[in-house]
């Protein structure tokens, strides 16, 4: 039993890139109300679940979101109000069949994940329990490593950089409130670096710095001497996570890049692995992430065989947080962890049987925002829900991110001794 949904009605707000987004509002019987903003990508995998856009060219250059609104208002509360609100996987289930398609082109993956994200938050209002404590049990106390993109480039970034992002990643740290330190550390040292050698101090859409370095190399040895000169040991305190998000450097043929921004040139996905494991060899790097572009599975398998035993593989538009890919991934050896994001396959019940997938199999997962993102903190409950161990938020600046990181705080504040904090 409990207490059932009353109303649920959606609106249009923007996110942190100033496009609109979906935000959902419900209410229940016993008078609890909750509300859930929907995040966005920019980097997206091809086949994410659909992110309804109006196509209106008169609003938000056809980005406004009306119509994932009205599907929440007309099309999704009417079958959903009088449902009991802690049947989660039930009311997931309800708009999917809705929906009717594979990738939610129908209703919108925004629609559906922001009704989704604000049931679960009612249902934990409703109980009197944290959000984490309701989607994780009694037993959800571990707080994830905060791997902060510090550096951004690629499709984040206007500068000539070709990877994504460069994360710090406290690994050494006793407790996540020391861990966040290490790191927010590092990129102020950082930021006084890049501006020593008269580089751009102006950040990404994730809050990381996005300067004009010359390559990607010069990239990561900045970060390294921006840990040491912060004070701590690269490797052992603070060590270094990739995401190239490579799809976006990859060209028309299968399994071949172009590393245009940084001047490194054409490449053959085999050329592209050699040079990673020469950089894994050489840098204190302990994940990689989509290292290879979404259609490289080949590529991917290849870089699993060659460094899978040293790093943790991470794929993010091979898999799309779809159990279907993941699926296959496991297989055939594609990768060892997959990236979680609730929006690329649009309800929470699905992103939580995507987790389930890869911790059966022993692989290892990663909790991730979105480059657009809203001051809603979901995520921070939701990694320490999962027991995922390391989470992406972005940087030390931008509210969207930090709001994440001070909900982190909070969350192991209030577990006290209990909470853990460990990476592997
Ligand atoms: P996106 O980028 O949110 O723009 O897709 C993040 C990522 O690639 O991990
Ligand atoms: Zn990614």
């Amino acid at each position: 039993m409990g207490a059932k949904l009353t109303s649920i009605r959606g609106m249009e707000i923007l996110d942190s890139r100033g496009n609109p987004t979906v935000r959902v509002f419900v209410e229940l019987t016993d008078g609890t109300t909750a509300v859930a903003s929907v995040p966005s990508g920019a980097s997206t995998g091809e086949n994410e679940a659909l992110e309804l856009r109006d196509g209106d060219a008169h609003r938000y250059a056809g980005k406004g979101v009306l119509k994932a609104v009205a599907n929440v208002n007309e099309k999704i509360a009417p079958e959903l109000v009088g449902m009991t609100v802690f049947q989660q996987a039930l009311i997931d289930r309800k708009m999917i069949s809705l929906d009717g398609t594979e990738n939610k082109s129908n209703l919108g993956a925004n629609a559906i994940l922001g009704v989704s994200m604000a049931v679960a938050r009612a249902a934990a209002v409703s109980a009197g329990i944290p959000l984490y404590e309701y989607l994780g049990g009694s037993g959800a106390r571990r707080i994830p490593v905060p791997c902060m993109n510090i550096l951004n480039g690629g499709e984040h970034a206007d500068n000539s950089v070709d990877i994504q992002e460069f994360m710090a990643v406290p690994l050494g740290a006793p407790t996540f409130r020391e861990g966040l330190r290490y790191v927010a550390e590092t990129f102020h040292v950082l930021k006084g670096l890049l501006k020593g050698k008269g580089l751009a101090t102006s950040v990404g859409d994730e809050g990381g710095f996005a300067p004009n370095v010359g390559s990607n190399e010069e990239a990561i040895e900045i970060i390294i001497q921006a840990i040491e000169k912060a004070g701590y040991k690269p490797g052992t305190d603070i060590a270094i996570a990739l995401d190239s998000a490579a799809t976006s450097f990859a060209t028309d043929e299968k399994g071949a890049y172009n590393l245009k921004w940084s001047g490194a040139g054409p490449m053959k996905s085999d050329d592209l692995i050699a040079l990673s494991e020469r950089w894994v060899s050489k840098y204190p790097i302990v994940l990689w992430e989509d290292p290879l572009a979404e259609e490289d599975w080949e590529g991917f398998k290849n870089f699993t065989r060659r460094l899978g035993d040293k790093i943790e593989v991470v794929g993010d538009d091979l898999f799309v947080t779809n159990t279907k890919y993941i699926a296959r991934g496991i297989q055939e050896g594609s990768a060892n962890s997959s990236l979680i994001k609730l929006n690329q396959i649009g309800t929470v019940s699905e992103t939580i049987e995507a987790v389930r997938m890869c911790r059966d199999a022993g692989w290892r997962y990663f909790i991730s925002h979105r480059s657009g993102e809203t001051s809603d903190t979901f995520l921070a409950d939701f990694a320490v829900a999962m027991d995922g161990g390391h989470l992406k938020t972005g940087s030390a600046s931008r509210s969207e991110r930090i709001a994440k990181y001070n909900r982190l705080l909070e969350i192991e504040q209030d577990l006290k001794d209990s909470a853990l904090y460990y990476w592997k």
